[in-house]
C-alpha cells in the first residue's frame, strides 16, 4: 500500500511532543512491513532539504494566492519525506507559536498546509490512504470531500485521522473562513462549525473515514464529557469508526542496551550500568549521590494535562520522604517556577532543569529509579512505556495509556510494572509513591518489578499491524478494493 502521512511535526527535523515521536517511527515501521510510506511536514526553520520536487504549487487562500514550494523528496530510513516551503509561514522561531503565544495566523498556515499536502497526494506522490495527525492536519478531509468534489480521483480518497490529543483544537473565530479559503458551506453544526467558531479537529472527526486515538482507554474516555473537551457528543457520532490504537515505542532510539546518551548500558540480563547511569544522572543535575535513596525522574511539557498541580498539593509531603527528584521540563511558568522552588527549598535532593533537552531524556529514563506521571489525562504517553525497556519504574495516574501500558504491582502473585492511582487528588498521588518506596526497599522485589517492565514488547509491530487493517477498511469503506496503484515516479530537480 502507498501511505502519506500529513503532520505538523516529525523527528528527526522538528518536535514539541510525543506526535513527532510517533510519526517518525510509524512510518517506518510500515515500511518494514512493506509498505510505501511517504510524509508530508512543514518545511520549518532550520530544516535542510536537498532538492526542489516542485518550485511553486498554486494555492488559494480566500481571495489571494499563495506559492509554496515542494522540496527534497529524498528517502531517510526507507521513509519519502517532502515538505512544504512557505518561509512566511513556516520559517519562523517557534512551530505553533513563539512568547507571545499562538501565532494570529495559525489557521491559514495550517491551511495551506493541507491544501498542498493534497497537490502533493495529486501531483507528485499518488497514495493509497492518506493519514493525517492533529488539527493542524484535519482539513485534508474536509477540502477532498469539498473542493474536491469534482476530481475523480482526489474525492475518494480515503483519510484516517489520528487525534494525539483532545485538549488542542485549533478554535478560531468564523471570520477564518474566508482568510483560510475554507468553503463557506461547511459551517454547519455537523460540519466545521462549533458554538459559532471554527474547529479544526471537529472537522477531522466529522469529515475522515476513519478516526483514530492512540489508546483504548482515550477512545472510550473522550466520548464523555470529563474528557471530551466539549467534543464528545461528535466523537460519540463517529462511534462506529472510531479505534483506539496504542501507540508503539521506536526501541532503536530507546533501548538501555544500545543508548549512546548513556554513562552506562545495560539491559534485563544485567542491570549493572543502571547504577553508573544513577550516578551520572545526580552529575548532571548538580546533587549528591546518596547510595540507596531512591531517585524520581520526571521529563515532561509542562501543561494542565500533566497533573503537576498534584505535586504542588503535596510537594511538602512528598520531599518528606527520603528521595531525591530530578525534573527536566518546559512550558508553563507556574509549573517552572514550581520545580524551581522545590529545587531550591531541598537543595541537595531535588533539581529542575528548566530546558528541552534529548540527551538529558535518556539519561532520565535510564538513570532514575521510579518515573513520575500523574496525567490528569493523557492520550497515550510515551515516557512512561520508554521508563518500562530501561527499569524505571512509572507512577503513573490510571487514564488513557498510562491506564493500558502500566499494570499495578500484585505483591501476592509477583505481577505488574508499576504504581497507578485513580482519583486525581494530592493524597492519591502521595500513597502511590509511599507504595513505590516500600517496595524499592526490598531489592528483591523491585528488582522484579523492573524486570517484568523491562521484557514488555511496546515496539510497533503490533500497532503497525492495526493501522493497515485499519487503512484496508478505510479503502473498502469508499469502495475502493483495487490492488495498490502503479508507482509514479517523484520528480526531483537539484
Ligand atoms: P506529550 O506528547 O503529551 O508531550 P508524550 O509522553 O507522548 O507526551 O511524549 C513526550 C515526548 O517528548 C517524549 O519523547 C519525551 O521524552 C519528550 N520530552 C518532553 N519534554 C522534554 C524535555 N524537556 N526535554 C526532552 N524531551 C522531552
Ligand atoms: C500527544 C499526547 C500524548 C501522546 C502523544 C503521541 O501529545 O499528549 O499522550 O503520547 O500525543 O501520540
Amino acid at each position: 500500500m502507498r501511505i502519506l502521512f500529513v503532520a505538523s511535526e516529525a523527528l528527526p527535523f522538528s518536535k514539541t511532543g510525543g506526535l513527532a515521536d510517533v510519526v517518525e517511527a510509524l512510518p517506518k515501521a510500515l515500511v518494514a512491513r512493506g509498505h510505501e510510506v511517504a510524509v508530508i511536514l512543514p518545511r520549518y526553520r532550520g530544516t535542510k532539504t536537498t532538492a526542489i520536487v516542485m518550485p511553486s504549487l498554486t494555492i488559494p487562500l480566500g481571495n489571494r494566492l499563495r506559492f509554496p514550494a515542494v522540496a527534497d523528496g529524498t528517502l531517510l530510513n526507507g521513509v519519502r519525506y517532502f515538505f512544504v516551503d512557505d518561509p512566511q509561514y513556516f520559517d519562523r522561531e517557534g512551530l505553533y507559536g513563539g512568547p507571545q503565544g499562538d501565532y494570529w495566523d495559525n489557521a491559514e498556515r495550517y491551511s495551506e498546509f493541507c491544501k498542498a499536502a493534497i497537490e502533493i497526494a495529486k501531483h507528485v506522490w499518488p497514495a493509497d490512504i492518506i493519514h493525517c495527525h492533529d488539527w493542524q492536519t484535519a482539513l485534508v478531509p474536509v477540502f477532498l470531500r469539498t473542493s474536491y468534489s469534482d476530481d475523480p480521483v482526489m474525492k475518494d480518497m480515503p483519510v484516517v485521522f489520528t487525534i494525539h490529543n483532545m485538549g488542542y483544537q485549533g478554535q478560531f473565530a468564523k471570520d477564518v473562513l474566508d482568510r483560510a479559503g475554507i468553503p463557506q458551506a461547511t459551517f454547519t453544526p455537523t460540519g466545521i462549525e462549533f458554538y459559532g467558531n471554527v474547529n479544526f479537529l471537529k472537522a477531522g472527526i466529522v469529515y475522515s473515514d476513519y478516526v483514530t486515538t492512540v489508546s483504548k482507554r482515550y477512545a472510550q474516555e473522550i466520548q464523555t464529557a470529563e474528557y471530551g473537551y466539549g467534543l464528545d457528543g461528535v466523537a460519540r457520532g463517529r462511534g462506529d469508526r472510531l479505534v483506539g490504537i496504542l501507540n508503539g515505542v521506536d526501541y532503536a532510539a530507546w533501548n538501555p542496551a544500545k543508548d549512546q546518551y548513556l554513562a552506562a548500558k545495560f539491559s534485563a540480563k544485567d542491570l549493572t550500568g543502571k547504577l553508573a547511569c544513577k550516578q551520572d544522572l545526580f552529575k548532571v543535575f548538580g546533587l549528591p549521590d546518596v547510595p540507596g535513596r531512591p531517585l524520581l525522574g520526571i521529563v515532561s511539557r509542562f501543561a494542565d494535562q500533566k497533573g503537576f498541580d498534584l505535586i504542588a498539593e503535596v510537594a511538602h509531603e512528598i520531599m518528606r520522604e527520603d528521595l531525591s527528584l530530578v525534573v527536566l521540563g518546559t512550558g508553563e511558568r507556574r509549573y517552572e517556577d514550581l520545580f524551581r522552588a522545590l529545587a531550591s527549598a531541598y537543595p541537595d535532593r531535588a533539581a529542575a532543569k528548566i530546558a528541552y533537552d534529548n540527551a538529558i531524556a535518556h539519561k532520565v529514563e535510564a538513570g532514575a529509579d521510579m518515573f513520575l506521571m500523574p496525567s490528569r489525562y493523557e492520550p497515550c504517553g510515551l515516557n512512561q512505556i520508554y521508563s518500562l525497556k530501561y527499569g524505571t519504574v512509572p507512577i503513573v495516574r490510571a487514564t488513557g495509556g498510562l491506564d493500558d501500558t502500566i499494570e499495578p504491582f500484585d505483591l501476592e502473585h509477583g505481577t505488574g510494572t508499576g504504581f497507578k492511582f485513580w482519583d486525581y487528588s494530592g493524597g492519591a498521588l502521595l500513597y502511590t509513591i509511599r507504595q513505590a518506596l516500600h517496595h524499592f526497599a526490598d531489592e528483591r522485589i523491585w528488582k522484579r518489578i523492573q524486570l517484568n517492565g523491562m521484557t514488555k514488547d511496546y515496539s510497533w509491530k503490533t500497532p503497525a499491524a492495526e493501522y493497515v487493517a485499519l487503512y484496508d477498511a478505510a479503502r473498502a469503506a469508499r469502495g475502493l478494493t483495487q490492488p495498490a496503484r502503479n508507482q509514479m515516479p517523484v520528480a526531483t530537480s537539484k
